[in-house]
């Protein structure tokens, strides 16, 4: 039921840890299942993602989707970065089942919580990012269609 992408970053999740004094941090959980997600950003004065590490107490989907992630992230600027969405990970992934959809949905908000954070350090403002959730079933009802 998993493709062999998913395994791949599972088994072999690229990423994995800290980093230091890091631009920006985001953590973000799943209160239904209990699953957390922190990424950490490394970016540099013209906000290119240098670095990206990630640290997930989750599922295996979870654990997958931040490894690949981190992936598309990285070399990015922080406006492309923003694209990575929980769609764009799916389909790096050559897909999740379907009740592991939510799951990813961890990675690409932890991503924007870093870069926010990121931002507020800065006092700068990114175009297009709104405030994060800490939890990604906050606002469930109104964005319930988009899944
Ligand atoms: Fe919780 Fe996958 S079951 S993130």
């Amino acid at each position: 039921m998993y493709s062999e992408k998913v395994m791949d970053h599972f088994q072999n999740p690229r990423n994995v840890g800290e980093i230091e004094n890091a631009s920006g941090v985001g953590t973000v959980g799943n209160a239904k299942c209990g699953d957390i997600m922190r990424i950490y950003l490394d970016i540099d004065e013209v906000g290119v993602i240098r670095d990206c590490k990630f640290k997930t107490f989750g599922c295996g989907a979870a654990v997958a989707t931040s490894s690949m992630a981190t992936e598309l992230v990285k070399g990015k600027t922080v406006q492309e970065a923003l694209k990575v969405t929980n769609k764009a990970v799916m389909e790096a992934l050559d897909g999740l089942p379907p009740v592991k959809v939510h799951c990813s949905l961890l990675a690409e908000e932890a991503i924007h919580a870093a870069l926010w954070d990121y931002a507020e350090k800065n006092g700068i403002r990114i175009e297009g990012l709104e405030k994060p959730k800490s939890d990604i079933h906050e606002g469930e009802e109104e964005e319930e269609e988009e899944y």
